[in-house]
């Protein structure tokens, strides 16, 4: 339980940046929360966007009611370039004082927190965050919400694509979102059981690719599977394909396929669920004991709290042990 000593009584909620699936089990946790501990609940819809709009709306444990296992977010998304102005958070300051919102949680990524610190520090308001990308490159927690299931919808779609590049020996190349981190190439792939993975933090070019390819024939395999993560430092997934045909001519046929968007959607997984579920939970309970401008998340499966300064200051480190494994098993 919690004793709420900051005096909380009314809450925002909001999303923000790219969606992912896990984000409405957030919502549902934070809102039902609320309720539990008789604080009143608002939803601030379109992210940032929406503070400056003032599409701010009170919610009741009903309104979130048949949303736990849907993807996307239900108080929909945006990339606010104008919250970032001085004007922006004017705007939004002027509705939050209005309705007397006395916290808010902010479930996305880093681009989020940072928008969060800078408004928290120039109007003293109240802001944790939960962290909400599939991307999985926020510093701070064991996992994002999100990057389980986008995990699991790449290799349902890479399983697919191998039927059909060992029915026809061929060489593919799968381009996976991540910005510019590799965490969701890198478990994908192995999990896909891909010949080669290509992320921005190992710094392989072109040249280990092709001996991987070379290695991989020396053991007859007739088709191989190469991810790679968006971005990955040897450019487009096409950029690389018109490298091994002048590299090798025909001995490959070569195919491309970028995932795209599909990996954003989907019906959240049990574990985005669950984590999403606790990060709500804990988030309202940080506002009510006073915690200010940190994200909540789980390191080892324990709650943490991360200050926005640190989560948003770099990527979490690579696990080298993960790297050795995918080298080992894809010989
Ligand atoms: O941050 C999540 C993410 O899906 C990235 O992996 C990707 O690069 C980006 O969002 C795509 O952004 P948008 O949805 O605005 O095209």
């Amino acid at each position: 339980m919690s004793s709420n000593t900051a005096g909380m009584k009314k809450i925002g909620v909001l999303t923000s940046g790219g969606d992912a699936p896990g984000m409405n089990a957030a919502i549902r946790a934070v809102v039902r929360t609320c309720v539990y501990y008789k604080l009143t609940p608002f939803g601030v819809k379109e992210g940032y966007e929406v503070l400056i709009n003032n599409n701010i709306y009170k919610m009741d444990a009903g309104s979130v009611k048949h949303i736990i296992h849907q993807g996307g977010t239900v108080l929909k998304s945006a990339r606010s370039k104008e919250f970032m102005t001085d004007e922006g958070m004017e705007k939004a300051w002027k509705n939050i004082d209005d309705i007397g919102l006395d916290g808010l949680v902010v479930i996305g990524g880093d681009g989020s927190f940072k928008g969060a610190m800078a408004f928290g520090a120039r109007f003293s308001f109240p802001i944790v965050g939960i962290p909400g990308t599939i991307d999985n490159d926020i510093y701070g927690t064991d996992q994002t919400v999100g990057f389980d299931t986008a995990t699991n919808t790449i290799i349902e779609a890479v399983d697919k694509i191998r039927d059909t590049a060992t029915s026809h020996n061929r060489l593919f190349f799968i381009e996976v979102m991540g910005r510019d981190a590799g965490f969701i190439a890198l478990n994908s792939g192995i999990a896909a059981g891909a010949e080669e993975i290509l992320i921005p933090e190992k710094d392989r070019d072109v040249d280990h690719l092709f001996d991987s390819l070379e290695r991989t024939s020396q053991r007859n395999k007739s088709s191989r599977l190469v991810i790679v993560a968006e971005g990955d430092k040897n450019g487009s997934v096409y950029d690389l394909e018109k490298q091994v045909q002048q590299r090798f001519g025909d001995r490959y046929e070569t195919k491309v396929t970028i995932l795209g968007h599909i990996q954003r959607g989907g019906r959240p997984s049990c574990y985005d669920r669950v984590l999403a579920s606790r990060l709500g939970v804990r988030a309202v309970e940080a506002l009510m004991d006073g915690q200010h401008y940190v994200m909540i998340g789980t390191r080892n499966k324990q709650i943490v709290y991360t200050n926005f300064e640190q989560a948003t200051k770099q990527n979490p480190e690579m696990d080298e042990e993960l790297l050795r494994v995918a080298h080992i098993i894809s010989i």
